[in-house]
Order: C-alpha cells, then sequence, then structure tokens
C-alpha cells in the first residue's frame, strides 16, 4: 500500500511537497479553501487527488481527517503579513482556530510549516532552535507561536509525532505560485524585477537579515521530517545583498545574524540569482 499523504495547504509550499510524494508514489491528498490558491492550480497538479477544506470550521476539518492518512503536513494559514493587517480576523481564524481544529482532528503524525520569525526580530548571533520566542509585529507571525504550542500540546496528549519546522523565506519556482504582491517573497520580487530592469527599492536601507531557502530544498527537508523542531533555511543574508546578487553587484555582507539547521541544503541563493 503506498503511504497516504495529507497536505493541508495547497499553496506554494504545499505543491512542491506535492510534486516530491508523488514522485515517490505517495497517495497525495491536497486540501485546501481556495483562499490564495485557485483550485484549478491544485487540480492542474498531477497525481494529486484535490479536496475541499475551509480549517476554521469544525465540521469541515472533522469530515477531512474522517478518512485516516499516514501523515499530515500543515502548511494552510493567512500567511501574508500586509493581509493580516488588512483581515486580522480572518487571519486569527484560519491561523488560531484553525490550527486548534486540526490539532485536535488528526490522528497521525503532523509536520507543521512555521517560521523564523516565532524568535522575534534584532537577532544576533547563530539562531538555533532552542532560541525563546520574541516579540511579533504581526498577527500573521504571531500566530505561529500559538499554532506551535496548540499543536505541540495535542500531539502530547495523544502521543502522536510531531515536527514544528521554522522556515526561512522560501524561493525557487513551485507547481502553485501567486501573482498576488502580497504574497510574492522577497528573493523572487527582485528577480523579477532585477530581470525586468526596474530599480530595487530598499526598505531601512536594506539592512535587515533574513534567513532563506529554496523550496526544492524545503519541500524535501518537509517530506522527509519525522519528529523534530527545527529551523528551515539554508543561509542569511541581508536584504540590501539579495538586492545586490539580483542586480550582479557584489554583495557587502553584514547580515547580523546566522541560523543553525540540522538539514543539508543544495541551494544558495546567489547561485539562484548569479
Ligand atoms: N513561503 C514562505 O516564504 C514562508 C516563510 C515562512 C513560513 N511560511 C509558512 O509556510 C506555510 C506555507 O506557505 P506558502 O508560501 O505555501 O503559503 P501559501 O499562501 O501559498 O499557502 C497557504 C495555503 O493555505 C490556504 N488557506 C488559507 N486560509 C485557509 C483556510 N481557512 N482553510 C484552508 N486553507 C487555507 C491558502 O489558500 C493557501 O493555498 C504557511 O503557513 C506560511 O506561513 C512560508
Amino acid at each position: 500500500m503506498p503511504r497516504s499523504l495529507l497536505i493541508l495547504g495547497a499553496g506554494y509550499l504545499g505543491a512542491a511537497i506535492a510534486e516530491r510524494a508523488i514522485a515517490a508514489d505517495e497517495d497525495v491528498t491536497l486540501a485546501d479553501n481556495w483562499f490564495a490558491t485557485e483550485r484549478a492550480q491544485a487540480e492542474a497538479v498531477e497525481g494529486a487527488r484535490v479536496v475541499d477544506c475551509d480549517i476554521r470550521f469544525a465540521d469541515q476539518v472533522e469530515a477531512l481527517f474522517a478518512q485516516p492518512f499516514d501523515r499530515v503536513i500543515f502548511t494552510a494559514a493567512q500567511a501574508s503579513r500586509p493581509l493580516s493587517f488588512s483581515d486580522p480576523d480572518y487571519t486569527e481564524q484560519t491561523n488560531l482556530v484553525g490550527a486548534r481544529l486540526v490539532a485536535q482532528a488528526a490522528t497521525s503524525p503532523i509536520v507543521y510549516a512555521s517560521s523564523l520569525h516565532v524568535y522575534g526580530g534584532g537577532l544576533t548571533g547563530a539562531v538555533g532552535a532552542d532560541r525563546p520566542y520574541g516579540e511579533q509585529g504581526d498577527l500573521s507571525h504571531l500566530s505561529k507561536i500559538y499554532a506551535e504550542l496548540v499543536l505541540k500540546m495535542e500531539a502530547r496528549r495523544r502521543e502522536l509525532p510531531l515536527s514544528l519546522l521554522r522556515l526561512g523565506i522560501v524561493y525557487g519556482p513551485s507547481p502553485i505560485e501567486h501573482d498576488r504582491p502580497e504574497s510574492v517573497t522577497v528573493v523572487d520580487k527582485f528577480r523579477k524585477l532585477a530581470a525586468a530592469g526596474e530599480r530595487l527599492t530598499l526598505d531601512d536601507g536594506g539592512h535587515a537579515t533574513i534567513g532563506v531557502v529554496h523550496v526544492e530544498d524545503a519541500a524535501r527537508i518537509f517530506h522527509e521530517a519525522t519528529d523534530e523542531v527545527a529551523n528551515v533555511a539554508a543561509e542569511t543574508i541581508t536584504v540590501g545583498d539579495v538586492a545586490a546578487l539580483a542586480e550582479h553587484r557584489q554583495p557587502a555582507g553584514g547580515a547580523t545574524w546566522t541560523v543553525e539547521s540540522p538539514f543539508a541544503y543544495h541551494h544558495s541563493v546567489a547561485e539562484y540569482l548569479a
């Protein structure tokens, strides 16, 4: 029997994981409420079963989990920072209530897509997964802390393996990509703008340091995860250096922190933007 995998959240990362799992002959279900992704985009992922589920509603989550899965990869969220300001209610309903409902309904190991943002801003030094949670600036990232803790509480209660994987900014091609400006992250945004010969504008002089990971590396790590709390980022870089690489200039360096991650990475931003 092929392993059955539920990917809850048929978005940018979910689709890349689906593609990998399908290539490994797994029985893949992609579930979403089509908030940020169109159903037709998920249907175009060949070999996946596509189902509707809005995680804000208990009856829909229970119906989804009525069928047992060997594993669940949970990437569904209102992930956009700007949208968390314009629609805080939707963000909370999805990221808090939704996370609790999934935590309560799941009966198999879960891999959750969290964020390096849980550590807060102003980071220095080598940041490992033992770094405490930090101050938050928006609901989409604040909610990751609640989701991590509620998933942990329910997994502990029912002795289910749980992976909490804290992603840096993900870049690179996936079977599902979003065009909305609020959904395009900085590496791919700068890559496209620079290729079109447009000027890159930097907030705060581009001094902010970000963790970054290629979607192929992220999808492999999520697909293989078993039971771990870990960072998923290959490297850290300043936003100014992302711009420099996109414009084929020499990066200045100056990242204020480095990321500790136990995984192997096959891609780098410099190679991607070269
Ligand atoms: N992409 C990144 O750079 C990045 C960085 C850090 C963390 N993350 C986290 O990884 C996860 C996946 O990110 P992504 O880039 O694939 O985002 P995405 O927006 O492409 O995918 C999230 C999916 O969740 C779905 N969704 C939204 N509300 C829902 C609801 N109520 N019920 C069911 N589905 C719902 C959306 O329609 C979308 O398809 C998110 O939790 C995100 O916060 C992503």
